[in-house]
């Protein structure tokens, strides 16, 4: 145990001496931590008294219950905050959830927040009054909440008012058209140094952010829509949907996929190769992205015979460094949890929880002692990216030796491709409910061969 602190420092050291981007381990808001008190801010139901429409999306959206959502609470109560109880050098680390999830409870420096359920201004989320009160981000790239922010009657937006609000002052800042804006809280580099989220990022690097199109075009379309029940409506109201991966309809149709043989006649025992192809049409950075730790993509090809005989077809590897990460199988991961859960020698849960030979889209995450974890604080090094980038598309290969007791006839084979919020061995072992690890059905296409008699 004493070893493994003293590890712990020199990382600590180490990360403070090569930190690239001048990011400090103490990020500069730590100053604004017990700044200002939970009456300082308006609670988003005031709001909602002149924008009952843009109150109604945003109730709907995540953003709304990014302290409240029960995955969210298991994960900071019982992970998070018990992993920082065993080890308090993770204390500001852990602390730093806030920034993110639930800003006014950050300035109001009281640690843990109350739960969700003591119905406290915590809950307030991602409100509101946290976006329209972002003056500037201080660094760049965004990252960790870095935020520029003070409490009082002048709330900052995109657009100057039509009408003057009785409740507010308006100033227009740039900064609300931009992904900087969100890559404030969509970017997030943990204590290690490593960037644990880096949508924004993604975003800069990919076709969307050479063509101009920001976040707000995807997650905040512009429509007719009235903004405040004084004023008149807009032709290009900015609609606050932040729709996301907890929408199956966004994730709906994501990427394209096509499967094809490479001949369409086969007798039992020859080899017929399909080859799929997924094109990501719809994202504006990888997928997933995010949460890329809790999250998987994955393909699954099944060919059912004219007597309705089904039969799994295993992805063809590649041969790439790390591709052990991307084919599911029988492995042992997230032992680390053992740690806050106070378990022993934990042994872990299993990896994937699909069926093994699936192609999954992903980048693991190692813990320090190199075992894959979902606790992105305790994250040490990224694996391999074998995610869709945006525009991009992936190929894939699946040999399939035809069974000799195949059916002749017409055999219909299908590729799937299916996402998961968070792998279900994981949210089995926490007791997560179901809903944050259910099955969406991006998309799927089928084709077909004949097997000769
Ligand atoms: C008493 C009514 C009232 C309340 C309460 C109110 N607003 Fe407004 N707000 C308005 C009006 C009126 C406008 C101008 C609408 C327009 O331009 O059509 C406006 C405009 C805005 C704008 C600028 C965009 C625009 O449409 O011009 C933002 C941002 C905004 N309000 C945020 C907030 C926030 C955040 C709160 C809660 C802390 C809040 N408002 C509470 C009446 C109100
Ligand atoms: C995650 C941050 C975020 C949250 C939460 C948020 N807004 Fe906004 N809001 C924005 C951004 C960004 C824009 C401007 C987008 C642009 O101009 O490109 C905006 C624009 C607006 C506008 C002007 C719309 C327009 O047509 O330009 C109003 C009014 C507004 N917000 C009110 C609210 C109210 C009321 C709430 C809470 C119910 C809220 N916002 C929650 C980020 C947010
Ligand atoms: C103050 C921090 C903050 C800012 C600024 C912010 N976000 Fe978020 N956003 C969050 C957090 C925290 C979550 C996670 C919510 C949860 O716990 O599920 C989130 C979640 C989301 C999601 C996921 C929804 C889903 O269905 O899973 C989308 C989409 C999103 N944000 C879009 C945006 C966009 C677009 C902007 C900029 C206009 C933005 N956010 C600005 C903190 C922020
Ligand atoms: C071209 C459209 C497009 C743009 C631009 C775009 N997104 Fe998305 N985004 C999507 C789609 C589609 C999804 C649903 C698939 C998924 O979950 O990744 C999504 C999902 C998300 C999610 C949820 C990821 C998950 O599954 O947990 C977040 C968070 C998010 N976007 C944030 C952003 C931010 C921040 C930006 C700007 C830096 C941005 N998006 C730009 C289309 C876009
Ligand atoms: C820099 C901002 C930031 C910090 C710091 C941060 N988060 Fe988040 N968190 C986000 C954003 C943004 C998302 C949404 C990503 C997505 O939709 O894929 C998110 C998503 C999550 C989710 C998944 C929510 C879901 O419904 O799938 C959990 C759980 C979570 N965070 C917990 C934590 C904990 C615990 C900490 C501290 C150890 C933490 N976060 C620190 C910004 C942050």
């Amino acid at each position: 145990m004493i070893g493994k602190n003293i590890l712990f420092i020199i990382i600590f050291l180490i990360s403070i001496v090569t930190n690239s981007t001048g990011l400090r381990l103490k990020t500069e808001q730590e100053d604004i931590k017990g700044k200002y008190p939970f009456k300082a801010f308006e609670k988003a139901s005031k709001c909602k008294t002149c924008h009952p429409g843009i109150y109604q999306q945003w109730s709907q959206a995540m953003m709304s219950q990014a302290y409240t959502h029960h995955w969210d609470e298991i994960e900071y109560f019982d992970l998070a905050e018990a992993h920082a109880a065993a080890v308090p050098q993770l204390r500001d680390a852990v602390d730093g959830c806030n920034g993110c999830h639930t800003p006014l409870a950050y300035m109001n420096g009281k640690f843990p927040p109350p739960r969700p359920s003591e119905n406290s201004m915590a809950n307030e989320s991602v409100s509101c009054e946290v976006c329209h009160l972002i003056q500037d981000t201080h660094s760049n790239p965004p990252v960790n909440y870095s935020y520029v922010m003070n409490p009082g009657e002048t709330k900052y937006s995109g657009r100057a008012p039509s009408v003057e609000s009785p409740a507010h002052k308006i100033i227009t800042k740039d900064i609300f058209h931009t992904t900087e804006f969100c890559g404030i809280c969509h970017n997030e580099k943990n204590l290690y140094g490593v960037w644990v989220k880096s949508t924004q990022i993604e975003w800069k690097e990919g076709p969307y952010a050479a063509q101009g199109v920001p976040c707000q075009d995807c997650h905040m379309p512009k429509g007719y829509y009235l903004n405040a029940i004084m004023g008149k409506p807009y032709n290009d109201a900015r609609l606050h949907l932040f729709h996301g991966g907890h929408d199956p309809g966004k994730v709906r149709g994501t990427v394209e996929i096509r499967i094809e043989p490479d001949m369409r006649e086969a007798e039992p025992g020859e080899k017929v190769i399909f080859t799929v192809a997924l094109y990501n049409a719809k994202t504006g950075h990888k997928f997933p992205t995010g949460s890329v730790e809790d999250r998987i993509l994955w393909l699954h090809v099944e060919a059912t015979d004219a007597k309705g005989n089904t039969y799994h077809i295993p992805v063809d590897p590649k041969g790439f460094d790390g591709e052990e990460y991307t084919i599911s199988g029988d492995f042992l991961a997230y032992q680390d949890m053992g740690i806050p859960k106070g378990i022993k020698d934990f042994k872990g849960v299993q990896r994937d929880g699909i069926p093994a030979g699936d192609r999954i889209f992903r980048m693991p995450y190692f813990d320090p002692e190199g075992n894959m974890t979902i606790m992105q604080w305790n994250t040490v090094k990224l694996g391999v990216d074998y995610r869709i980038g945006p525009r991009e598309t992936k190929t894939e290969k699946f040999t399939f030796k035809v069974p000799i007791n195949a059916a002749p006839g017409k055999m219909k084979v299908t590729a799937t491709l299916n996402y998961q919020l968070l792998v279900k061995p994981v949210a089995d072992f926490l007791n997560v409910p179901p809903d944050e690890s259910e099955i969406i059905h991006v998309n799927d296409h089928s084709t077909w061969i004949t097997i000769l008699p």
